[in-house]
């Protein structure tokens, strides 16, 4: 692994893990595809893709549904994937990692599951910087309950607002679920002290660490939270997977939302009792060759190192920044210091529209999110409908940046606002 620090030079300067994932070798057009949408999906690096093909080659059984050697193995498979998730996420003996869809079904798996804890009046307490993700499920269980949503604000400078904390916090909130890392400013949360304030009232914690899982170290037992949803696609790992990893305690209160094969312990005519966790919120075959990849993704990150690619990130970041910043009628989005942010940089160019931007750059080969990014109230309460975002893998480097700026003056000689 060695050097954090020499490691993550070598990446920004001459950065050799490009080699590894096929689609950089698609031109677009003459030119080289350059990937700034990584907080969308990150590409895959070919051993991924291998692994999952692997598995439908050579196992292809269903995990738990059978006694022949083919879902024997795939059990296995499926099995322990289960068990290197949880040590990677550093995820305590009195926890559990769920197999879902995708981040998106980990929060509603929560957010519908609970429904039957939260009463009339009951707070729930989101920040103004949420994914639609970690939005939308809660305003749906909220309406059934008639619960209360109170949020958590976002300052000027894109941070969470935390001298109102005291009075968004009270006796009633039953659950507080924010983001780790912002996907439009992102900010990193503080989410250790929330966690704890929280529990202090009683309060569960759920965090979306969809922007932070395979970006940095995230340990599940030192954030100090209940649930904790990530996906695979975001951390070099196939689609159609993602996680929820839940104390046991708090994943006990939970209803399954979906029910059928497998998640049963007993069914008659009349009634059916449940697996134990965390078979009974996996009902129906699962997407087995993702489950099978993801220890290949793992092994991925973990060659470089979290911290390696943290640092990779944030060098990134800082480049990006100033680079943004020396282009009059730029607005960054989020914090100016690479320091508390995450892997990408969301900015409205004043002059020119954000699908007009991406539009262009697109043209040039270069691949950049635009659009509110599933952040609607965020973008309104910023005074914007759109913004345009790069974000960054471990396959990025300073010339993407640089790629990106030279496509910015471009597009600014062809439109102008
Ligand atoms: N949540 C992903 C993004 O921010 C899809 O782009």
């Amino acid at each position: 692994m060695g050097d954090p620090a020499a490691t993550s030079v070598e990446l920004t300067e001459n950065n050799p893990v490009r080699a590894r994932f096929p689609s950089l070798n698609r031109r677009m057009g003459d030119r080289p595809l350059i990937y700034l949408d990584h907080a969308a999906t990150s590409l895959r690096p070919a051993e991924v893709i291998d692994a999952a093909c692997d598995f439908c080659r050579l196992h292809d059984g269903n995990p738990h549904r059978g006694l022949h050697t083919l879902s024997a193995e795939a059990t296995a498979v499926y099995e322990g994937t289960r068990e290197r998730v949880a040590r990677w996420i550093d995820a305590p003996p009195d926890a559990a990692v769920v197999f879902t869809r995708n981040a998106t079904a980990a929060i509603n798996l929560v957010a519908r599951g609970i429904a039957d804890h939260i009463g009339e009046g009951d707070e729930i307490v989101l920040t103004e910087m949420e994914h639609h993700a970690n939005l939308v499920p809660w305003l749906m269980l909220a309406k059934k309950r008639r619960a209360v949503i109170r949020y958590l604000p976002v300052t000027d400078s894109g941070e969470l607002a935390l001298d109102t904390w005291p009075s968004v916090l009270s006796e009633r909130t039953k659950i507080v679920a924010l983001t780790h890392v912002s996907n439009v400013l992102g900010t990193i949360n503080p989410i250790e002290s929330i966690a704890e304030d929280a529990h202090r009232v009683g309060a569960l914690v759920l965090v979306d660490a969809a922007q932070s899982v395979g970006h940095m170290p995230v340990s599940f037992a030192r954030l100090g939270a209940d649930f904790l949803a990530f996906s695979a696609h975001k951390s070099y790992g196939p689609t159609g997977l993602g996680f929820l990893v839940g104390r046991l305690d708090a994943l006990e209160r939970l209803e399954p939302m979906e029910t059928g094969g497998e998640m049963i312990e007993l069914v008659t005519f009349e009634t059916a009792t449940w697996a134990p966790i965390p078979g009974r919120f996996e009902a129906g075959t699962a997407n087995i060759s993702a489950v099978a990849a993801f220890p290949t993704a793992i092994d991925f990150i973990e060659l470089y190192s979290a911290h390696a690619i943290d640092l990779h990130d944030k060098l990134l970041t800082e480049y990006a920044l100033e680079q943004l910043l020396r282009i009059d009628d730029i607005r960054i989005l989020g914090p100016l210091d690479p320091q508390l942010r995450g892997g990408l940089v969301a900015f409205d160019d004043t002059r020119v529209h954000p699908h007009d931007l991406a539009t262009i750059l697109n043209e040039l080969g270069i691949a950049v999110r635009a659009g509110h990014h599933c952040a609607q109230p965020l973008h309104r309460k910023m005074g914007l409908s759109a913004s345009t975002r790069a974000s960054f893998g471990i396959y990025s480097d300073l010339t993407d940046i640089d790629a990106l700026i030279d496509g910015i003056h471009q597009a600014r000689k062809v439109f102008t606002r």
